[in-house]
């Protein structure tokens, strides 16, 4: 995700700027900027690439500056591009924004503040913010109330830094569901998205609230609300931990971090899609996919490895109950040398979270060499995967550093969820009533999450009871048959112990075998309408002395007296339940593997993309 760091007192602002942007650096980058305020003008330098290039275009310039801000940016909206890297300037190059988050209602902005004559630069959200800022400011607004009014137009997320040469002796900051901090100095205030570039300087920071806004200048710092313009009072808090757990945020693992965080991607993916009714009908803007070419689809191949595999099994129950368009799903490193059947009328999708497997490339580019349209859903902007397909839907799970893929996976269903929708939107399956109904679901699933992370503890306690145990079964049977392979797969390549996912229906043709007292079964057996079946496989394992951890719908009183232990997940539509019966299973491999000693965030032999075959 995109980091931002400030700087205002009495020191050079550049250099703090640089090694700001340095601290941030692990949270992945493809450009990079900074802006300040010298001799009555804002000076403007950003690259594409790593810092050292940035560095490169700064130094043997004896720039000296008191206040300014700074950019590392993972691209969302835009090509990773000189052009589209931040800070972003108005029309006047007099105020200049940097920006972390996704804001939903661009498009429009954009299109009105154009009508009204400003002249837009770059391909991203953020610069819209420049835009309104301007109109404001040209309205007479001090700086503050300029920043107030654009807020309040804007939709989405934001963690926001501004600075203008008509108020050089100030910055104005702002924070809606995108993390910012400011350190609070002698003189001095130091802003970025998390404590790590602070440390160095202060361990005194103030965390912002969401829609909270923030006045910075070497005399003090007030805070405000957005919504009403009111001043608040903030504590400041002393940050105990090093720069390692600060990368991490206080997190132990990037892993267990990223498990976290997966509300939030969840919210920023559905907010990177745009549906729009356009003259034929609702229409998903740049996904280069027509209604005809919709309406005449006869096949869609889902290509992909790993855990991006098991996310194209349930995108497969989804587009065919959504859309009623028959879809195969196919291991990418398997498509690829087989003969599928491909004609004009077939859509193939690569589903890949860094967009650099080797082998979900070379499903994608058979597929389109035998005439087939191809998209992908991919979590990396520019990466060769949306760069080779026809057209992108993008997961904005934002960098993922842990080798064991969580927050990607559940933003690629959430992707496939929205993609089957609209699907079956077009074919004329969904009414505008169940269009409703379903995103409303959808919209739900980030608190449910919310809710099963409060009793990580639970899942934390079954880990300390059987993390060293040799063999585990993850169950399941319908669109959680997935989620158990799933299950089966984090656990393996975190934990190194042995794990399968099988479908319940299959236990009677072989596994049951194995079923002994040293078997720990994972059974998910969500209240739907196949929960009697994986009752029987759950009775059928305890008959065998098996322990059972069972999953189930909250509310589910009959389970208990059946299984060792029970965990409950909040309800949700049947498409939806993958979603939240991943995130204990994540857990539970994440806290046995730390049981274990392993090395969560690199587990050995692995590697995040498998670039090669
Ligand atoms: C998942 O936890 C693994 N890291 C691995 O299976 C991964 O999903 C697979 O290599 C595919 O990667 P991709 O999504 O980047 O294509």
């Amino acid at each position: 995700m995109c980091g931002i760091v400030g700087y205002i007192g009495d020191r050079n602002a550049i250099p703090i700027l640089l090694e700001g942007l340095k601290r941030l650096e692990y949270r992945g980058y493809d450009s990079a900027g900074i802006a300040f305020y010298e001799n009555g003008g804002i000076v403007v330098k950003k690259t594409v690439g790593k810092l050292s290039n940035l560095e490169s275009k700064i130094n043997g310039h004896e720039y000296r500056s008191t206040i300014g801000i700074g950019h590392t940016r993972w691209a969302t909206h835009g090509r990773p591009t000189e052009t589209n890297a931040h800070p972003h300037c108005d029309c006047s190059g007099r105020v200049v924004v940097v920006h972390n988050g996704i804001i939903e209602n661009h498009a429009l902005l954009r299109d009105a503040l154009t009508s009204e004559g400003h002249v837009f630069s770059s391909q991203t959200d953020t610069e819209v913010v420049s835009h309104l800022i301007e109109k404001y400011l040209v309205e007479g607004k001090d700086l503050r109330d300029a920043v107030l009014r654009a807020l309040g137009e804007i939709k989405g997320t934001f963690a926001l830094a501004v600075i203008s040469n008509l108020s050089p002796d100030r910055m104005v900051v702002a924070r809606r569901s995108s993390p910012l901090v400011i350190g609070c100095g002698r003189g001095e205030y130091f802003v970025a998205s998390d404590v790590t570039p602070l440390l160095r300087y202060t361990r005194d920071v103030i965390f912002l609230d969401d829609n909270e806004v923030a006045v910075l200048d070497k005399k003090g710092l007030e805070v405000f609300d957005v919504e009403s313009g009111c001043r608040k009072q903030k504590s400041t808090y002393h940050v105990t931990w090093d720069a390692d757990l600060a990368e991490k945020n206080g997190y132990p693992h990037f892993m267990l971090k990223e498990i976290h965080e997966q509300p939030q991607a969840i919210r920023n993916t559905w907010s990177g899609i745009t549906l729009v009714n356009g003259k034929d009908g609702l229409e998903w803007r740049d996904l280069n996919l027509s209604r005809d070419e919709i309406l005449n689809l006869s096949r869609i191949y889902l290509v992909a490895c790993g855990t991006s595999w098991h996310a194209s099994l349930i995108g497969k129950f989804m587009i065919e109950s959504l859309a009623r368009i028959p879809v195969e799903v196919d291991l990418a490193s398997e498509f690829r040398y087989r003969s599928p059947l491909i004609d004009k009328r077939t859509l193939t999708i690569g589903i890949t979270q860094s967009g650099e497997t080797a082998d979900t490339l070379g499903a994608m580019r058979k597929a389109k060499a035998e005439g087939s349209k191809v998209l992908t859903i991919c979590n990396v902007v520019e990466s060769s995967a949306t760069r080779e397909a026809d057209g992108v839907i993008y997961t904005h799970a934002g960098p993922e550093i842990g080798v064991a893929s969580t927050k990607a996976f559940t933003s690629q269903l959430v992707a496939l969820y929205m993609f089957a929708l609209f699907l079956g939107r077009v074919r004329g399956l969904v009414s505008d009533i169940l269009f409703c109904k379903f995103i409303s679901e959808l919209k739900s699933i980030p608190e449910s999450i919310e809710r099963v992370i409060e009793r990580e503890s639970e899942i934390e306690n079954l880990a300390n009871l059987y993390w060293e145990r040799k063999n585990f079964l993850f169950l399941g049977r319908g669109v959680t048959y997935p989620v158990a392979l799933e299950g089966a797969l984090k656990l393996k390549e975190i934990s190194y112990i042995h794990a399968e996912g099988y479908a319940g229906g299959e236990m009677k043709h072989g596994p049951i075998a194995l079923i002994d007292e040293d078997m720990v079964v994972v059974a998910l057996v969500p209240r739907n309408s196949i929960y009697e079946k994986m009752l029987g496989n759950v009775e059928e394992v305890k008959a065998r002395e098996g322990t059972v951890i069972a999953l189930t719908t909250l509310g589910d009183r009959y389970l208990r007296s059946k299984v060792d232990h029970v965990f409950y997940v909040p309800k949700s539509n049947d498409l939806l339940t993958p979603i939240l019966y991943a995130v204990p299973l994540q857990l539970l491999a994440y806290y046995i593997a730390r049981n274990r000693g392993c090395d969560i965030d690199q587990p050995r032999n692995l590697a995040k993309s498998v670039t090669v075959e």
